[in-house]
């Protein structure tokens, strides 16, 4: 998004119970703390302690044999009938507690109050059934854990990784220019309307590769609105929930001039940047220009982290300033955000790009020495994104829609001449992540019965 825009639509759419314990008799093995006589331990020889873990036989139900309190009470390790031993903080099973008390299942809300909450509580009776642990803690409050659901929660690494595989469909894949014909897939409009199929192998290719198109769309203003409608709601922002991207003569507005657009992503000025970005071509210019440029700001960051790291450290740690500043539809903006042009996780990997020659402020808030090293990172940024090697054109036919990960790729437009007969004229919207992502778990427990990423059981060769 550029700066001031027409406001099409502004029209905001805006315990388990918990069972006495002294009427649990079938215990199969136990363990108590009692404050006056200290720990005691009961342990069967039959508990298995780590080694290789047995795999049980597949229709061999997997059943908790043992519970164990560690010496100070803050540590409660359960054994199961395949061998397996796993560990959990008693501050974290309290915290979880899942009785009607502490744990709204109707609601899946935590409902223990924390402003009372003791992280030094210890259970003093520690009981294993069949698939509950059972505990009894120090101020007499009572909890039971069903072993399945504590299985899913284990702190094994493994277990980790597999949940992280299952519920973060954020397994990105980087492109380059070789690639790109291999990633971009081609969606029917009709099909993304009316097969929930289609709708979740959009989104994944989406969420995986940051870019995708739909054909056949109808020749209306208001068909993206009916897209963002399958996978939500739509994003509305300073420009509206749907704007129009077409010559003004006399606008103030980058877009909305035939010139040419430089590279970038749309509200970099924004902490909650808008996730996918949806271009919908009414009408194309006939005559020359009106290409867009996409690049996978992944792709260019992961090269320069290889081959530049003193280029990419300066990326990710110097704080620029976007900004926007104008007014829509009788509402006055001075949106303002500092991020760098590339933002890592907490493990190193990309996580965000922001990149606009439009809307970098001239205030560039960092102390007088890291300017010109900012320059020249920047520089070095530009060239690859420029590079053939990374980035494509293509030019969008009518009824098509250009759909890419705004936190992701970067884009950009050709300049190009209207005609009197021919006047170019796209129409854009947004939909964020979090509705998209929310939208794929729904449809992958629906459709597959899990929320698997299809990643995981399909490996998919990376692009190079
Ligand atoms: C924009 C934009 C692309 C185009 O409006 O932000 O990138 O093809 N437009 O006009
Ligand atoms: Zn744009
Ligand atoms: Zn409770």
């Amino acid at each position: 998004m550029q700066s001031v825009r027409t406001l099409v639509l502004a029209t905001a759419k805006f315990g388990s119970k918990v069972q006495s314990l002294k009427a649990s008799r079938q215990l199969r093995f136990s363990s108590t703390f009692s404050s006056t006589s200290g720990f005691r331990a009961v342990h069967s020889s039959e508990v298995k302690h780590q080694g290789p873990v047995a795999k049980p036989k597949d229709e061999e139900k997997v059943v908790l044999v043992n519970a164990i309190r560690d010496i100070d009470g803050s540590m409660i390790t359960i054994g199961t009938s395949t061998g397996e031993q796993h560990q959990y903080p008693s501050v974290w099973l309290r915290d979880n507690c899942q009785c009607p008390k502490c744990f709204n299942t109707t609601m899946q809300s935590r409902t223990v109050d924390w402003k009372y909450f003791d992280i030094n509580i210890k259970p003093t009776h520690v009981m294993a059934e069949e698939n509950q642990l059972k505990l009894v803690w120090n101020d007499g409050h009572e909890s039971d854990y069903d072993l399945n659901w504590l299985l899913e929660r284990s702190f094994t690494e493994n277990v980790r990784k597999e949940w992280m595989k299952q519920h973060y469909p954020m397994t990105r894949i980087s492109w380059g220019t070789v690639d790109f014909n291999k990633i971009l897939k081609k969606y029917d409009f009709n099909d993304i309307l009316n097969s929930d199929a289609t709708l979740l192998d959009w989104l994944e290719n989406i969420a995986t590769y940051g870019i995708a198109l739909i054909d056949n769309t109808p020749p209306q203003e208001d068909q993206l609105r009916r897209v963002a409608d399958r996978v939500g709601f739509i994003r509305r922002t300073q420009y509206g929930e749907e704007y129009m991207v077409k010559h003004q003569p006399g606008t103030s507005n980058l877009a909305y001039t035939s010139g040419n657009l430089q590279m970038h992503t749309d509200l970099p000025y924004y902490d909650y940047k808008p996730g996918i970005n949806m271009l919908h071509c009414l009408v194309q210019t006939e005559g020359t220009g009106g290409e867009n440029q996409v690049t996978d700001a992944m792709h260019v960051a992961e090269k320069l982290k290889r081959e530049k790291p003193e280029v990419y450290k300066v990326l990710t740690e110097t704080p620029v300033e976007w900004c926007d500043i104008g007014q829509e539809s009788g509402y006055s903006f001075h949106s303002l955000y500092r991020t760098p042009v590339i933002l890592n996780d907490s493990n190193g990997d990309f996580l965000r790009a922001d990149y606009s020659q439009q809307q970098r402020d001239s205030h560039f808030s960092v102390p007088l020495d890291q300017v010109i090293p900012w320059y020249e990172a920047h520089a070095a940024f530009t060239e690859e994104l420029y590079n053939p090697e990374n980035t494509v054109y293509f030019k969008l036919k009518e009824r098509e829609i250009l759909v890419f990960d705004n936190i992701r790729l970067l884009h950009g437009r050709k300049g190009y001449e209207d005609k009197p007969s021919n006047t170019r004229h796209l129409v854009g919207s947004y939909v964020d992540w979090d509705v998209a992502y929310s939208r794929i778990r729904v449809l992958r427990k629906k459709l597959r019965g899990h929320i698997r990423s299809h990643l995981s059981s399909t490996p998919v060769q990376k692009c190079t």
